[in-house]
């Protein structure tokens, strides 16, 4: 098994990446530390757990991390999310308790803990809370096997801004630093996540599992494709981070390019771009696997394998 820590703001396309990865046999989810980023700490803590308790998981340990960015104000996502994170689907207040211990102490200690190199670290939302505990405790960074990241936009543009993606967005400077901490890297862009869209006849796949977990994937989907249906068209939503999940199970479906990568920390037009150096022009050492191109039936048919083992 693969021993992994979701990090994540749940949020709509985290609900169903956390209940893949719940319903893969394959992982071990080690704990789930949650940020501030689409809503606040206190909606994506209770939403965590509300997703642990929908796939009958509530001994999965729920850590709550940092309420904002490094440096700047909280920038939420209710415009996609729903007030509550994840609207669309009935909420319940859950049963399951949060854990005392902070997320980034979590982290640490798993990563000193845990044999060295035996962690992935899937990273869902800004990057706050890794980047906390890379500064706290640079000794973790030689021991992480891989960070697999949602984050960035290069060919496509941004979502929140013309040039930035929602998770660097919120947090550039977090970002930065994790682009450079020195441990392997692979992150799902834009470029790459608008290629697995949602459309009707996948969300059909979903809805078709005779499970409940399916059914709820199914709903929050068709929410996230109304919402930008008109942005997108008729192929669907995008579905952002499940494609981390399913890169840790397959990373066979995606392809892209071993580039070197930063963050705009500095510019109010361009905060939180992620210039990538496609051809080399830098001459600097490639810091990312920059993934561009998923098998998106596969990915889907990935998905539903792995949420029909679940209640
Ligand atoms: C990212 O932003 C959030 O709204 C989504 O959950 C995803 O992590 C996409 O830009
Ligand atoms: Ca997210």
């Amino acid at each position: 098994k693969t021993a992994i820590i979701i990090d994540t703001d749940p949020g709509q396309d985290d609900a169903v990446a956390i209940l893949t990865a719940l319903g893969s046999a394959q992982l071990e989810v080690v704990g789930i530390s949650v940020v501030a980023g689409n809503v606040p700490l206190e909606l994506t803590a209770k939403n965590a757990r509300i997703i642990c308790e929908w796939a009958d998981r509530p001994e999965v340990p729920v850590y709550a991390g940092c309420e904002r960015p490094l440096l700047r104000p909280l920038v939420t996502a209710e415009h996609v999310h729903g007030k509550t994170g994840l609207d669309g689907v009935p909420l319940h207040e859950p049963a399951m308790p949060l854990q005392p211990e902070h997320a980034v102490d979590f982290i640490i200690r798993t990563l000193r803990e845990r044999e060295a190199g035996s962690v992935t670290l899937c990273m869902l939302g800004p990057l706050t809370n890794l980047a906390m505990a890379i500064v706290r405790a640079p000794d973790i960074v030689g021991r992480i096997r891989e960070i697999v990241l949602m984050g960035g936009a290069y060919f496509e543009g941004g979502n929140i801004t013309p040039s930035a993606e929602f998770n660097i967005y919120v947090d550039p400077d977090a970002a930065a630093t994790v682009l450079a901490c020195g441990a392997a890297i692979t992150m799902l862009p834009l470029d790459v996540t608008h290629k697995a869209t949602a459309s009707p006849a996948r969300i059909g796949l979903l809805r078709a599992l005779p499970n409940r977990a399916g059914n709820l994937a199914a709903d929050i989907m068709t929410t996230l494709e109304r919402f930008d249906v008109q942005r997108y068209g008729a192929n669907g939503a995008p579905l952002h981070d499940p494609t981390v999940i399913a890169y840790v199970l397959q990373p066979g479906l995606f392809s892209g390019r071993k580039v070197y990568v930063a963050v705009e920390q500095n510019s109010e037009l361009t905060l939180g771009a992620t210039p990538v150096d496609w051809w080399g022009v830098t001459g600097k050492t490639a810091n990312v696997n920059y993934l561009t191109t998923v098998d998106s039936d596969g990915f889907f048919r990935l998905l539903a394998d792995n949420l029909s083992t679940l209640p």
